[in-house]
């Protein structure tokens, strides 16, 4: 499968949402990624059901909601019903992960589970039979433009490790600080999916950046 790209909508001018959102759907992104954060889980506050819905009205490519929120069990329900095809939760935010992703999958949407720079990644030894896909945090949640974590690198080729010798049908996303420069050594390391906020919509031209994280050029 050739690698996707879900840019990350944080970093759009929020006073131009519709022609931001326009502007994915004429991309070749293959996805929308959609952050919440709750001030507690997070340092930041970002935005919630009214966004995703407004998003979903107008976006043709499947949303990828990513939760940095305490207790995301309790609106599963609630991103489903605004759009989420992917929902994603932290490792570090679930006492019951097994039944949370579950719970995420018997809802009809696929299930991610996201870790912290320094969560090892060995930790998802019992959770990957159970799960559609890994997000490796590649900065600290809670804002966008920071700069990539190098060391994360070493994770993503130790997770790839873990997926491949099972054989498990598991996507592996990284997030933050994502750029030209480092995508095509992190898709050539095992990524599946680049997030990527600043580097597009702070882009000249972000049809074109999307089509150079694509094509890795
Ligand atoms: C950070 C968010 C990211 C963020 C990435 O907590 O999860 O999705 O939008 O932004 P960039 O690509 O600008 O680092
Ligand atoms: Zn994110």
């Amino acid at each position: 499968m050739s690698h996707l790209i879900a840019p990350s909508l944080l970093a759009a001018d929020f006073t131009n949402l519709g022609s931001e959102v326009e502007m994915i759907n004429e991309s070749l992104a293959d996805w929308l990624h959609l952050d919440i954060m709750d001030g507690m889980f997070v340092p930041n506050i970002s935005f919630g059901f009214p966004v995703v819905e407004a998003v979903r009205d107008i976006c043709s490519k499947p949303l990828d909601v990513h939760l940095m929120i305490e207790k995301p069990e309790r609106y599963l329900k609630r991103f489903r019903d605004a759009g989420a095809s992917y929902l994603t939760v932290h490792y570090e935010a679930c006492t019951h992960l097994h039944r949370t992703v579950s719970e995420i999958r018997s809802l009809g949407m696929k299930a991610g589970v996201s870790l912290n720079p320094h969560t090892p990644v060995m930790l998802l030894k019992d959770i990957l039979p159970y799960v559609d896909m890994i997000l490796i945090m590649t900065v600290n949640p809670g804002y966008g433009g920071q700069t990539f974590i190098s060391g994360s690198l070493n994770k993503v080729g130790e997770l790839r490790s873990m997926i491949d010798e099972e054989g498990y049908d598991v996507l592996i996303e990284v997030d933050g600080g994502v750029d030209t420069q480092n995508a095509p050594i992190l898709v050539h390391t095992g990524v599946d999916v680049l997030v990527a906020g600043n580097t597009v919509f702070g882009a000249e031209d972000p049809v074109d950046t999307i089509r150079r994280l694509k094509a890795l050029i």
